[in-house]
C-alpha cells in the first residue's frame, strides 16, 4: 500500500474526541443517508459512486467485505475528491490502519471491541463504532464515544430501542443501519437521537451486476426525497 497518506496521518496532530464527534455530526448532517457499498468488480468503482452521487448521496461507506474495498477507497479519494469516502466493515486494528492508509475519511465498524475502540482514539479520522446493546454503548461511552452505528438496527430493536436508549444515553446519537428501507427510513430519521441512516437498499445486487446505474441514482434520490 502506498504510504504517503499514512505518513501525513501520523505526522499531523491527532484530533481529540470532541473534534471527531463534531466531524461525524457534520458528515452525517450533510449525508442524511449513508450507502453501504460492497465492490465486487473493479470496473464498478467509479460508475457506482457516480450513480449514488447523481442521486444526491455523496458520503459513501465502502466496506472492506471484498478484496477491492481498499482499492476502491484509494481510487475514489483520488478520482472523486468531491465525495466523502469512509471505510466500513472494519473488524480489527490492522484493517483500521489499512483503511486510514487508503485514505478513508471516516471508519465504521459493525460492532466494537476494547482494542478497536482504543485504536479509534489513536486514529486520525473519526470512528463510528457499531453497537446493538446498552452494554456496548457503555463500553464506547467510557472511552469518550458519543456517536454510534446501531447495527443490525431492525434486529437490535429498531425504533423502540432508539426510544429506550434516549433515557440513559441522552447525549448519544446513532446511525441506524441494517434492515432499513424506503418504508421505514423516515420513521427512523424522525427519532431525535438519529443523526443519519445507513443501508444498502439503494444498491440492489441485481442493479449493480447489470450496471443499472440509473436505477441506483433513482433509488438514492427517492430516498432523500422521503426525508425532505
Ligand atoms: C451493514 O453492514 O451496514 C449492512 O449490511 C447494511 O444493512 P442492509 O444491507 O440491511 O441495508
Amino acid at each position: 500500500m502506498n504510504d504517503p497518506q499514512r505518513h501525513e496521518a501520523t505526522s499531523a496532530p491527532l484530533p481529540d474526541m470532541a473534534s471527531k464527534i463534531a466531524r461525524i455530526d457534520s458528515l452525517c448532517a450533510a449525508a442524511r443517508i449513508l450507502p453501504v457499498i460492497r465492490i465486487e468488480r473493479e470496473a464498478d468503482i467509479l460508475p457506482l459512486a457516480d450513480a449514488l452521487a447523481a442521486g444526491g448521496l455523496r458520503t459513501l461507506e465502502v466496506t472492506l467485505r471484498s478484496d477491492l474495498g481498499l482499492q476502491a477507497i484509494a481510487e475514489l479519494r483520488k478520482a472523486r475528491p468531491e465525495l466523502c469516502v469512509g471505510a466500513g466493515t472494519v473488524l480489527d486494528e490492522s484493517m483500521l490502519a489499512d483503511a486510514v492508509a487508503a485514505g478513508a475519511e471516516f471508519i465504521v465498524t459493525p460492532g466494537c471491541t476494547q482494542a478497536l475502540l482504543e485504536a479509534g482514539i489513536a486514529c486520525p479520522v473519526p470512528l463510528l463504532p457499531g453497537v446493538s446493546s446498552a452494554s456496548e454503548i457503555m463500553l464506547g461511552y467510557a472511552l469518550g464515544y458519543r456517536r454510534f452505528k446501531l447495527f443490525p438496527a431492525e434486529l437490535a430493536g429498531g425504533i423502540a430501542a432508539l426510544k429506550a436508549f434516549r433515557g440513559p444515553f441522552g447525549t448519544v446519537r446513532f446511525c441506524p443501519t441494517g434492515g432499513l428501507n424506503p418504508g421505514n427510513l423516515r420513521n427512523y430519521m424522525q427519532q431525535p437521537n438519529v443523526m443519519c441512516v445507513g443501508g444498502s437498499w439503494m444498491l440492489e445486487d441485481a442493479w449493480v451486476r447489470s450496471g443499472d446505474w440509473q436505477r441506483i441514482t433513482q433509488a438514492g434520490s427517492e430516498a432523500l426525497q422521503l426525508l425532505a
